[in-house]
Parts: C-alpha cells; sequence; structure tokens
C-alpha cells in the first residue's frame, strides 16, 4: 500500500538514526490526577520546542482552574533556555482542559490542532447547545494540520499524520525519531484508547494504529495516557513501535480489524464517562478557552441532562 505520509515519516526517523537529523529531547510531565503525559520537545541545536497536549488543573467540584501542572512547564522551558513555536494538541480531549492559551500567554507558541476539529466542533456544539457565537470552523486555533504535512521545529524535521478514530481529528506528531501518537495506542500491558465519545469509531481506530505500527521498528512512541496495569506499579509513556507489535495486549501482529473491533466495543460499553468530561470538551472544542463570560462576566460549564 503506497502511503506517502508514512514513508515521508519513515525516512525522517532513519535520517534521525543516521545522525544527519539532530535527535529531539524530549521531557514528560505526567499529570496523576488526569492520568495525562504533556511532553515538551525541543531541539538540541536551536533550543526552538513544541509543548504538547498540557493540561490545566480543575477542581471540578469548586469550578476553579489553576495553573501548577502548566507553571512547571513554564519553569522547565525557562530553566532550560528554549524558545517555544507550538503548541500542540494531539487532539481535543475529554479528560483534562487544555492549558494552551495560558502557555501561549506566558511562553508563547502557535496553537495547532488536527483540521477535522471542525467535525468535533460540531458534534459538540450540538450537544451542548452552544449557540450562534461559537464558531464550528476552527478560527480558535492557530493552525489546522492535514495528514502528511511537514514542518520543522528548529532543524527537527516533523511530519504530521491523521489518526483518527478515538476522536475524528486525531492527528500523531512524529517529530525526528519520536513519535507523538495522542489516544491511539497506550502501554502494550495496557492496549488502547477508547472509541465510544461522540464521533468516535473503533474500526478507524484500528486502521489509524496499525499505520503508526508500520513505522520503523525502533521508533519510540510518546503516548498521551497511562493508567498503569495489573502487575505494573509506575506510570510510563515511552514505548516503541517493536515492542506494542510484540506485546500490545489489544493489537500485536495478528489481531485482525473484526476481531479488535469486538474487543474494543465489548470493553468500551464497561467503561464510565472520564470525571472532567463536561468541562473538558466544552473548554477544549473552544481551543482551551472558557466559554464566553455570561452578562455577569462570569463562564458557565454547562450539563446536558440525559443527554451523553
Ligand atoms: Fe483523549
Amino acid at each position: 500500500m503506497h502511503d506517502a505520509a508514512i514513508q515521508a515519516a519513515t525516512a525522517q526517523i532513519r535520517r534521525t538514526e543516521e545522525g544527519s537529523a539532530p535527535a529531539p529531547v524530549v521531557c514528560t510531565f505526567f499529570d496523576e490526577a488526569t492520568n495525562t503525559a504533556s511532553h515538551v520537545v525541543h531541539c538540541p541545536v536551536t533550543k526552538q520546542a513544541a509543548v504538547i497536549d498540557s493540561v490545566l488543573d480543575y477542581d471540578a467540584a469548586a469550578g476553579r482552574t489553576s495553573h501548577g501542572s502548566a507553571q512547571a512547564i513554564v519553569d522547565y522551558v525557562e530553566r532550560e533556555g528554549l524558545t517555544v513555536e507550538w503548541q500542540l494538541e494531539t487532539h481535543a480531549h475529554a479528560d483534562h482542559l487544555s492549558a494552551a492559551p495560558w502557555l501561549q500567554e506566558k511562553i508563547g507558541g502557535k496553537l495547532g490542532i488536527g483540521a477535522d476539529i471542525i467535525r468535533v466542533q460540531n458534534v459538540f456544539g450540538k450537544i451542548f447547545n452552544a449557540g450562534t457565537r461559537f464558531a464550528r470552523d476552527g478560527s480558535q486555533f492557530d493552525h489546522l494540520f492535514t495528514d502528511g504535512e511537514t514542518f520543522r521545529i528548529g532543524e527537527l524535521p516533523v511530519t504530521v499524520l491523521h489518526v483518527p478514530g478515538h476522536t475524528p481529528a486525531d492527528m500523531a506528531f512524529v517529530i525526528g525519531n519520536a513519535a507523538f501518537v495522542g489516544d491511539t495506542i497506550f502501554m502494550p500491558d495496557f492496549g488502547t484508547a477508547r472509541a465510544d465519545f461522540p464521533g468516535g469509531d473503533p474500526r478507524p481506530l484500528f486502521r489509524s494504529i496499525r499505520r503508526l505500527l508500520s513505522l520503523p521498528v525502533e521508533t519510540r512512541l510518546f503516548l498521551c495516557h497511562d493508567y498503569k496495569a495489573p502487575g505494573r506499579d509506575e506510570y510510563a509513556w515511552l514505548t516503541t513501535v517493536g515492542h506494542e507489535r510484540a506485546y500490545n495486549i489489544h493489537v500485536h501482529d495478528g489481531v485482525g480489524e473484526d476481531e479488535f473491533v469486538e474487543m474494543r466495543t465489548a470493553r468500551d460499553a464497561t467503561l464510565a464517562m472520564p470525571r472532567l468530561l463536561m468541562p473538558s470538551v466544552q473548554v477544549n472544542m473552544r481551543g482551551g478557552h472558557l466559554p464566553e463570560p455570561e452578562a455577569d462576566g462570569v463562564s458557565y460549564i454547562k450539563i446536558p441532562v440525559n443527554r451523553l
């Protein structure tokens, strides 16, 4: 099968492995409250950087945001002397709020997400009856990525892959020889992302994962979440294509699409909605901004009753 984007990513990974492109430096920040791994990746030559999937802390009971997790990223960026070019989102998350706008104010960076965010905005705009003032055209973001797009962070080559299934808009960012795969695949002992949110679908998820697993076996995969797993007491967010192909409990080599869809559908039926789904989706579909304040100057998060 000819897949130009995968070929471009593969060539880029090989160039990095050979040493003709610099190797990306990655620092991960793990938020235990939402099981989210945020990554800061930078070019060791130019110190230009991208922040991937940042977390805004949110106390749901009090309806209060805070910035401890995001401040840790600011501190790291300042300590390392990095210039942030991008705030990247692998997708509109349903389990944590994005800190991208707050981080943009502190350390800069253009906000980028997949072009199919427009589909996600349409689905959730309806579910939350967001009204005509909520633009469903992706205009809350600085850039909308499409499959196969390439760019650079300093001297690091980047190839963007569209990997739908968990949501319609999921993107993976292959930066040098590291792939930031968002919610597609998790650690081998935990398996894969759920595909039952509105707009999710296990069939494209399987194809997206197999596409990622067609990258060179040595490719490092940086994950967006970890939940530990039976017999494992430490959080983990880094694995390789080779390890996933050999050991992933849901999608190791040999598992077929129908078998996966049946497993994923049955498992998803047992999962509760994420604790922060309501605030996360309403904020993240707006590029991490709170809903427009009402007449009293306060932003409100809605809960559609008996809708999800
Ligand atoms: Fe997600």
